[in-house]
């Protein structure tokens, strides 16, 4: 039973981002409702099970005994003294901003809001998302005025995914509310679990905060993905370099080249605020569209790379066996979204190879239209193939072992040991 003595929130959005929300809300004393519009989902989590990496079945089971329930009943906004909104933010026709459903949870909680209620957007968006779309249709859909009758804020959300250091808790959040009491309404429900709330100026402050943080890591992958291919061309070693240049205690931050970004900030993310630079401005944000530039050109290198290694030994990469090692975007973690590995098997196979892959995370791996299956013996196919690729080095794969076994492998994660070939 829900408890009525608790207060109350209810997290708009069940998946990646709201989900370890609500389980950090509902150990902090909360009575959480997790609001989702996927019945098969709401089903599953009332069931105990999980359906991202950074949470167990037991946790969902905890959370359910600490006071949290999933539903598709939008009314349980109406009862709510916080609402929080983590829905999707894709990007749309022509890579522009999708806010359709930022834009129908806004409707959903507008309908469902009564006076009082702090609501606060963590969806990752453009500057001015809260104050110019969110704020109009909770206003119109509740009649109430966001500042006076209810509170409104905006508040990134800061996940790293499989982090084993990192969680709600000790990573600092930061909260812009439309009013300094919004502010501190923010302030006052984070505070109750993460140990650092960062009020800000304003929402859009908030907003574009955590856009630089994300396109800051986009433009130095780039940065290294450039440097690593006319180091290659150079004859020098680029792993060596940042290995070198790492070793400087200040002024300087570690990235490594790869095969391109995924998941869903790097790739998606920066594009919000370059869109919206030229939108209002009419002018480009030249440094988001560069390093898109170059680390989308990175699976069609990675193929480039095979394909020259191949030639070492007088065969085409038209007709041979290519075995992909990892297809997730991050080592460790099952999400495939936007992740590398797709461009790369689809140029491969595009130019005549034959794919076939393995990954300790993915059972089934969706090429276009064709189902590949796991290789089901990782070292029968590493003996077989003419070429291994490792585009995620997840911690269960012993990397020299497999270049040892391979007629060629390509590791584009640079773990693999020397005399092992890397990006
Ligand atoms: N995944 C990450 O690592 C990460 C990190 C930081 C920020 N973000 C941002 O957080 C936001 C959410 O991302 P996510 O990864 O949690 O997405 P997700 O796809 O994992 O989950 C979103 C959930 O929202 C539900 N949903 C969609 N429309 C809805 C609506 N109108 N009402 C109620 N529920 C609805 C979906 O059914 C889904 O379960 C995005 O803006 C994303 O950019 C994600």
């Amino acid at each position: 039973m829900v408890s009525k003595t608790k207060k109350v929130v209810t997290i708009v959005g069940q998946g990646y981002v709201g989900l370890p929300l609500a389980q950090a809300a509902a150990h902090a004393g909360w009575t959480v409702w997790g609001l989702d519009v996927t019945p098969t989902l709401v089903d599953l989590l009332n069931s105990g099970q999980s359906h991202i990496d950074d949470l167990s079945d037991s946790d969902i089971r905890g959370m359910l005994e600490a006071g949290y329930r999933a539903t598709t009943d939008p009314s349980v906004v109406s009862s709510s003294d916080v609402v929080v909104i983590c829905v999707p933010t894709p990007l749309g026709e022509g890579g522009s901003p999708d806010l359709g459903a930022v834009k129908g949870a806004s409707r959903t909680v507008g309908d469902n809001l009564v006076a009082g209620t702090t609501v606060i957007l963590e969806s990752t968006t453009y500057p001015g998302t809260t104050d110019d779309v969110v704020r109009p249709l909770l206003e119109m859909n509740s009649g109430l005025t966001a500042g006076t009758d209810f509170e409104l804020a905006y508040s990134p959300e800061r996940v790293d995914p499989g982090s084993k250091k990192y969680g709600i808790k000790n990573t600092p959040k930061l909260m812009g509310g439309i009013t300094d009491a919004s502010t501190q309404a923010a302030v006052a429900f984070y505070g109750s679990f993460v140990d650092q709330p960062v009020p800000m100026a304003g929402m859009r402050e908030a907003e574009t905060a955590k856009l630089l943080e994300n396109t800051f890591r986009h433009v130095n992958i780039a940065l290294v993905n450039e440097m690593a291919k006319f180091c290659k061309e150079l004859n020098i070693d680029i792993w060596e370099v940042i290995r070198g240049a790492s070793t400087k205690p200040f002024g300087f931050m570690k990235f490594t080249p790869g095969p391109g970004v995924g998941g869903h900030c790097i790739p998606i993310d920066p594009n919000y605020l370059s869109y919206e630079v030229r939108n209002q401005l009419g002018y480009p944000f030249r440094f988001v569209e560069l390093a898109q530039e170059i680390n989308n050109s990175m699976p069609r290198y990675v193929v480039e790379r095979v394909g020259d290694l191949l030639n070492e030994h007088r065969k085409p990469i038209n007709g041979s066996e290519i075995l992909i090692l990892g297809v997730t975007y991050k080592a460790d973690i099952a999400d495939q979204r936007e992740s590398p590995a797709l461009p790369v098997a689809e140029i491969l196979l595009e130019r005549g190879a034959t794919v076939r892959f393995h990954d300790p995370m993915i059972d089934t791996w969706q090429l276009g239209a064709t189902s590949l299956v796991r290789e089901p013996d990782l070292g029968a196919a590493v003996n077989e193939v003419d070429a291994v690729v490792v585009l995620q080095a997840h911690d269960s794969y012993n990397l020299e072992a497999i270049a040892n076994d391979s007629k060629l492998m390509l590791d584009t994660r640079g773990v693999a040991p020397r005399p092992a070939v890397r990006l």
